[in-house]
């Protein structure tokens, strides 16, 4: 039986309203004994369970209980596999349930601006359309086992840098496009529980005082129904807060903000409606946890061997060259000499720092893996992770080993101390002891693996000299148990890359504007972030966006969309593209399908290419599937300020079938009739160029101009080719309506009436 809830508020006094607006402690919400409202707990997460019992912290230092450490969103993403991902958040929700945690801290998907972000690997992607869809799935899948999720970090929070004061200025199409998106497909696709409002500014006002985010946007737009929370201390005003839609503030403010809403309901500036509402959206959340508990277990053996299964499905072949006699170096063959080289082949760094930090119960090596199963490699440390220089020692028995070897595989990767929830990166360089490492082994064996334990991109200034690049992202306590298996061909890597490699940080659109003078920071790159960038200006990447190669290879073929004409006018809702993958290689693989939009209509300025669509597909070896992508209105739509909303405009788009952002297969061409038609009054500057454009001004404009000028009209923009003309061109386009009266001498009564014609049919 539903519960009455709001018969339990009537019951509740001011003070028991209020109280339950905070959080008691740390990771508790308070309970109101007198009426049964039990104490729940929420914890962090969200590649594994961070139940911390003393000593608590958000710094992700002291301990908490012992659980299984999955693979860090970074990793998650590369595998653009929804299904996988909605069993990862199952499992987690299991794990919630059998410790009682009613609501986990993520999905994390901020999107990934800079490469510098501290945060990166806990993040998803630079794509709003991948995160989103990334977000859905692990929602589902926690929530499947009643227990709530908080899609975190909202909005535009995308650097550490005075990450709790920093003002973000972006103008609102970029917001909606690229920061927002993916919040906007979470909430409509999988309704979280709850939301976590962050700690920045934007646009001058905290996100967590703003009721156009948490109002109008999230709820009145696009339908959330859970409760807000604040990030951890990050409550500005409680009371203008709770009154723009922050129903929760975590963890408290020592009763500072208790005492704050109570004095503004006594003297009648906070309306005990509004906070009877957050009262009733906590209430929600928390019987919607206690009164649909579950048994469950937390069996961490089974889950470490979910973690690995997981992790061989996100890491990203980047390069696999054939080694000196012929077939491609990975993967590693039977019978071969293997040197394993670097000191994460023994602890491997599999996640990152701050509050996702699992106190993980067991980790699994590669040398721990190749152990396992009776393979013998030599193995020497090479590098210490904690340094940055190079040990010319432990550098010349990594060559030896080397040598001595038919192939050397090199552990290598970024260090706690680069990259960490808190502060930035400073550079995206590997230490240099591991860069000097890499290119003295790979200068003395042909055949070099470089394998890599890292949250976000780093150079490869040595990318040339390497055959194989294996990136395993910080892929959790099996990752050791991955890498072996992919290394050795039990697993075929399908993962694809949810952000661009640049070949260096300085071509990142970015550069100039972050992290910001600590004060502010401009987005003044607008929608051009990642791959929307490096297409746009037509740059060389290292690797982009959506790379991953396979031990197999996949032909695409036999592109077909629905129809050629889509008709938003007449009503079509959505219409499918199917797509033929035929694995044509050796062995069994999966290959992630991209499709992408081009807007040919010139409506706007906008990024070459947009990812629309992805479908993982299964093949056996010479087996065809059909990848089927379902598209509608929205994907071909940008967000137009002066229209007010998404906007699509009539004409033609590409349908882009990609292996990556660069890889791209197929194409056909779409025609889209769309209702949207952009705000249009014409006044006296209007020019003849927007006239002719508009399909509702065009053959007025043209019959006017034959009417007032008759003998003396212009030859018509048709007539003006050629380029000795071009001047002439140009001139009429560009011509303001004012020139009628002030060149041709048409009198400024009839431009006048004219211009009231057009406004007429405008209306
Ligand atoms: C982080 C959140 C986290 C919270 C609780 C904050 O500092 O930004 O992601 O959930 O602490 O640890």
């Amino acid at each position: 039986m539903a519960r009455d809830i709001k018969s339990l508020i009537e019951k509740m006094t001011l003070e028991e309203k209020v109280s339950l607006c905070c959080g008691e402690d740390f990771w508790h919400l308070r309970a109101v004994e007198r009426l049964d409202i039990p104490r729940v707990m929420v914890s962090d997460g969200p590649h594994g369970l961070r139940k911390q019992k003393d000593n608590p912290d958000h710094l992700g230092h002291n301990d908490s209980i012992k659980a299984v450490c999955f693979p860090a969103a970074c990793a998650t993403s590369a595998s653009f596999d929804t299904e996988l991902i909605q069993k990862m958040g199952e499992t987690l929700g299991e794990e919630c349930q059998a410790d009682n945690v009613s609501v986990l801290l993520g999905p994390a998907i901020n999107i990934k601006r800079s490469p510098l972000c501290g945060r990166n690997f806990e993040y998803v992607s630079e794509d709003p359309y991948l995160a989103g869809k990334s977000a859905a799935a692990f929602i589902k899948g926690v929530q499947s086992k009643n227990v709530g999720t908080s899609v975190k970090h909202f909005a535009a929070n995308n650097q550490e840098f005075f990450r709790t004061t920093v003002d973000t200025i972006a103008d609102e199409r970029t917001l909606r496009e690229i920061y927002l998106a993916a919040f906007e497909t979470a909430v409509k696709e999988s309704k979280p529980w709850t939301v976590m409002a962050s700690y920045n500014r934007v646009n001058g006002l905290h996100v967590v005082d703003n009721p156009w985010f948490l109002t109008d946007i999230l709820r009145d737009e696009w339908g959330f129904d859970g409760l807000v929370m604040s990030d951890w201390w990050a409550t500005n005003d409680r009371v203008v807060g709770l009154k723009a839609g922050l129903d929760l503030e975590m963890p408290n403010s020592g009763g500072h903000n208790d005492k704050a809403l109570l004095e503004a309901v006594k003297n009648g500036s906070l309306p005990q409606a509004v906070l009877d509402t957050a009262v009733e959206r906590i209430l929600d959340m928390i019987f919607k946890f206690t009164d649909n508990r579950a048994k469950a277990t937390f069996d961490k053996d089974a889950d470490h061997v979910l973690a690995a299964e997981i992790e061989k499905e996100c890491a990203v072949l980047l390069k696999n060259d054939a080694a000196a006699k012929g077939s491609p170096l990975l993967p590693l063959k039977k019978g071969q000499n293997i040197a394993f080289i670097g000191a994460y082949a023994e602890k491997p760094r599999f996640q990152g720092g701050g509050s996702s930090h699992i106190n993980a119960y067991k980790v699994t090596s590669a040398l721990d893996a190749v152990k396992a199963r009776g393979i013998d490699v030599s193995y020497v440390a090479a590098f210490s992770p904690d340094k940055d220089e190079a040990d010319p020692a432990a550098l010349a028995a990594a060559v030896e080993c080397a040598k001595a070897a038919d192939v050397a595989v090199i552990f290598a990767g970024l260090p706690d101390a680069f990259e960490s929830e808190g502060y930035d990166r400073d550079h995206i360089r590997l230490p240099n002891c591991q860069n000097a490492v890499i290119a003295a082994v790979a200068a003395a064996q042909p055949n070099t693996v470089v394998l890599l334990h890292n949250g976000s991109p780093v150079e490869m200034p040595w990318i040339d000299s390497v055959k194989s690049v294996l990136e395993m992202y910080l892929g959790g306590q099996a990752v050791g148990e991955a890498a072996v298996a992919l290394l050795f061909g039990e697993a075929n890597p399908s993962g694809k890359l949810a952000e661009t490699f640049p070949l260096r940080l300085e071509d990142n659109p970015s550069y100039n504007n972050f992290p910001g003078d600590g004060k502010t920071v401009h987005y003044t790159e607008g929608v051009f972030v990642g791959y929307r960038w490096y297409d746009y200006r037509n740059m060389p990447v290292l690797f982009p966006f959506g790379h991953g190669l396979s031990y197999t290879t996949f032909a695409y073929s036999n592109l077909k969309i629905e129809k050629a004409e889509f008709d938003f006018v007449k009503g079509d809702e959505t219409f499918t593209v199917t797509v033929d993958i035929t694995n044509t290689g050796a062995v069994a693989g999966k290959e992630t399908v991209q499709l992408y939009i081009e807007d040919k209509t010139g409506s706007a300025i906008r990024p070459v290419r947009e990812l629309k669509g992805f479908c993982k597909v299964s093949l056996d070896p010479g087996e065809t599937k059909q990848a089927a992508f379902t598209v509608d209105k929205r994907a071909f739509s940008w967000y137009n300020e002066s229209y007010g909303g998404w906007f699509c405009a009539s004409g033609v788009y590409n349908i882009v079938i990609g292996a990556s952002s660069r890889d791209l297969r197929l194409c056909a061409e779409a025609r889209v009739a769309s209702p949207d038609l952009p705000p249009f009054h014409v006044d006296m500057n209007t020019t003849a160029d927007a006239l002719l454009k508009d399909p509702r001004t065009r053959d007025l404009f043209l019959n006017m101009q034959k009417r007032l000028l008759g003998e003396k009209a212009l030859p018509s923009f048709e007539a003006l080719g050629g380029n000795e003309n071009k001047w002439a061109q140009r001139s009429y386009l560009e011509s303001p309506l004012r020139n009628l009266y002030m060149v041709t001498g048409i009198s400024y009564e009839d431009v006048e009436k004219a211009i009231a014609a057009f406004n007429e049919v405008l209306r």
